[in-house]
């Protein structure tokens, strides 16, 4: 490991890195071989409380900072990130499995994110109002929110982090990350790249910990936290929500999605196997927005299903930084047992496997890309979010029928569409109850546009200049003259 500098092992709270109170540490390890890659610090309710008291000291002073000054600071992180990006990729690849190619795009996803946010910083405007009465003056100002708590998940371990506290910082809020246990090197390397660029210690502190309960409690519960900013599981996220309730804190949640493609007869039929394909398989299917059944029209159903396995038949399985690998490992084994699961209840109810079904003989947590044919709506894989490189193809005949079938679910972060009428582009779109609709593309993530779901998919959105309103308060100024 002596060949990352910025290989951090202790968690950084107040611009240091630190021990866990006891000493306690947890292993890291590669989801691709299973070794231990390092040790690394395991706190607790103490030092989560040390952090919010650093984060609460540290933002006070940021929000005094001129929003120029922050953005400068902010620019510099996203510069030194980039320099970084190699080394950054490859420490990605190495907690999380990715192939190494994809971890490049992430810490580029990630540091666009650092980048957007540090403009914005200087657009923070606030409004003057029409008078109610002659002798009022009436406006608005936007004040940052204050400490903000930030829980994220493992499979974008980079991005997932600058998405919320690029804009927290910016907008002059202090942040609490609490990455996942799974990838905290990523979290590490982050607050290390920001110290470098100059940010002032307390306003990013990153809690490495095994104990996400015990430090999401104290993170929901603290009055001085303002606002828990959570990607993850929509169980957790409920949970988080109910304890959150008493100290009435703010929230964005980005939680499950079960996302929709409706492939129909009109489509481009190659570009619909490929926008399909992007968006089912980034990260081994492990993304809140993949594709997690494919809905195709009766007409074009066996054409788009043989193309769609040729391309399937290109994926490559193997460890990061091996020649022309396109599919990493599962992140664990209970990931492993989900999709067996499904895939097992679909064959028992009329789905026919194509290609793949089972963990591959590679070991470990690698998955075969699984393909099945004659999926229904009454499968598992219609109404459970799989996170794995399982491919249903379910047939329908109407438009209504596809739009029916899609939104039969509790959640609506993504969904997907390909046809080449622009009439049904329109009424498609409007009529899917979803955050974020492709339309003939099945890669929609960047930093302009705002991220986010309906229904049990979550609140709030991330990214875009929506994302920065997110941690500001509005204040109204009355001014009697
Ligand atoms: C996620 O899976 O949580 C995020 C995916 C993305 O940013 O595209």
């Amino acid at each position: 490991m002596n060949r990352f500098t910025l290989l951090k092992q202790q968690a950084y709270i107040n611009g240091l890195f630190i021990d866990a109170l006891n000493n306690k540490t947890f292993s890291v390890t590669n989801p691709a071989t299973r070794e231990e890659i390092c040790q690394v610090s395991d706190l607790g309710e103490k030092e989560t409380e040390q952090a919010i008291l650093a984060a609460e000291v540290a933002q006070k002073a940021w929000a005094k900072v001129l929003p120029k000054e922050r953005a400068n600071i902010l620019r510099c992180w996203f510069e030194l990130v980039m320099q970084n990006q190699e080394e950054l990729a490859q420490i990605l690849s190495l907690e999380q499995g990715k192939p190494i190619a994809e971890s490049r795009g992430e810490i580029a996803y990630g540091a666009s994110f650092i980048e957007w946010f540090a403009e914005e910083a200087k657009r923070i405007y606030g409004d003057i109002l029409p008078s109610d009465k002659t002798n009022h003056r009436l406006m608005v100002i936007k004040q940052p929110i204050g400490v903000v708590a930030a829980i994220t998940p493992w499979n974008f371990p980079n991005a997932m982090i600058t998405r919320k506290a690029a804009p927290a910082l910016a907008a002059g809020c202090a942040v609490v990350v609490k990455p996942a246990a799974e990838t905290p090197l990523s979290a590490l390397a982050l607050a290390e790249l920001a110290h470098q660029a100059g940010l002032p210690k307390g306003l990013l502190n990153i809690v490495t910990s095994t104990d996400a309960v015990a430090v999401g409690k104290v993170l929901t519960e603290s009055p001085i936290v303002r606002k828990v900013t959570f990607t993850g599981s929509t169980r957790v996220g409920k949970i988080l929500m109910e304890q959150s309730a008493c100290t009435v804190k703010k929230l964005a949640l980005e939680l499950g999605g079960n996302a929709p493609s409706i492939v129909f007869d009109d489509a481009d039929l190659d570009n619909a196997v490929e926008g399909v394909f992007a968006s089912k398989f980034r990260n081994s299917g492990q993304t809140c927005v993949c594709t997690n059944r494919i809905y195709v029209q009766e007409g074009i159903y066996e054409q788009f299903l043989a193309k769609f396995k040729q391309k399937m038949a290109q994926i490559k399985l193997g460890s990061a930084n091996e020649l022309g690998v396109t599919m990493g490992p599962l992140i664990t084994q209970s990931a492993v047992e989900k999709v067996q699961r499904h895939i097992e209840d679909a064959v028992q109810k009329g789905a026919t496997v194509m290609m793949g079904g089972k963990p591959s003989a590679l070991g470990g947590t690698f998955f075969e890309p699984t393909l099945l044919r004659d999926a229904t709506q009454s499968m598992l894989i219609a109404h459970e979010e799989t996170f794995a490189p399982l491919a249903p193809i379910i047939r329908f005949e109407a438009e209504e029928e596809a739009i029916q079938m899609a939104n039969d679910t509790e959640f609506g972060l993504a969904s997907y569409l390909f046809t080449q009428d622009m009439s049904r582009i329109w009424r498609v779109s409007e009529a899917l109850e979803y955050g974020i609709v492709g339309i003939n593309e099945g890669l929609i993530s960047n930093e302009i546009a705002p991220f986010g779901g309906v229904k049990e998919s979550g609140l709030g959105r991330e990214g875009s200049k929506y994302g920065l309103e997110e941690f500001l308060e509005m204040k109204y100024l009355c001014l009697k003259i």
